[in-house]
């Protein structure tokens, strides 16, 4: 018998496209996870209309004037809620806490628009630029406390081309990112499902 798809969260902070990626790949047939709730630390961040249209859950709230445990408490409490079993983030732009990733150990993915392990962190593309790299690309991993840091699950390449700027870079990335991360949950879906 076919295991029933993972209940699985999307947490962004803004335009959404690997989440929407990750929601229209989860139309396949057979795919090991579904996006039954999408959050967001900022009401206006442009990927929950996407959400809201496809009859997906939202829960969006500003995450400012608050200590960041608080915050992922009300996090938490909404996951437990929806009963989610596994956590992608897409774009969304805060660091958890160190409570909230002990709780979800092992539950939890980023994508990255870097090779991981070069270009922890902001600017990826930029500095890739700048140090003269001849490729870049982007990685889906593990989330542990350290940023950026987790077991690397899979990644994609791309060339860097002469007289690319970050911009041409992060559009070049990001067409493999919505691939890859579809893919990369896919694979970890399955093995959770034992
Ligand atoms: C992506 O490049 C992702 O790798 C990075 O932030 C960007 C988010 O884009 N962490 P989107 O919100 O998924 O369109």
């Amino acid at each position: 018998m076919t295991p029933e798809p993972l209940r699985t969260a999307v947490l962004i902070s803004g335009r959404g496209s690997n989440m929407a990626a990750l929601v229209k790949a989860s139309d396949a047939r057979g795919c090991p996870y579904r996006v039954d709730l999408v959050l967001a630390n900022d009401p206006d961040a442009p990927g929950l209309a996407f959400a809201r249209e496809r009859g997906i859950a939202t829960w969006a709230r500003s995450h400012k004037g608050m200590k960041r445990a608080e915050f992922d408490a009300l996090l938490d409490a909404e996951l437990r809620k929806a009963g989610i079993e596994l956590i992608a983030l897409a774009g969304y732009m805060r660091l958890l806490s160190p409570e909230f990733i002990a709780r979800w150990e092992g539950r939890i993915l980023n994508i990255h628009p870097s090779l991981l392990p070069l270009y922890k962190g902001l600017d990826t593309h930029q500095r890739a630029i700048d140090a003269g790299d001849s490729k870049a690309g982007c990685s889906v991993h593990v989330v542990t406390v350290e940023l950026d840091d987790g077991p690397v699950i899979d990644r994609a390449e791309v060339p860097i081309l002469p007289g690319d700027t970050a911009a041409d870079l992060a559009a070049r990335v990001l067409a493999e990112e919505h691939g890859l991360y579809a893919r990369a949950l896919a694979g970890f879906a399955r093995t959770l499902q034992g």
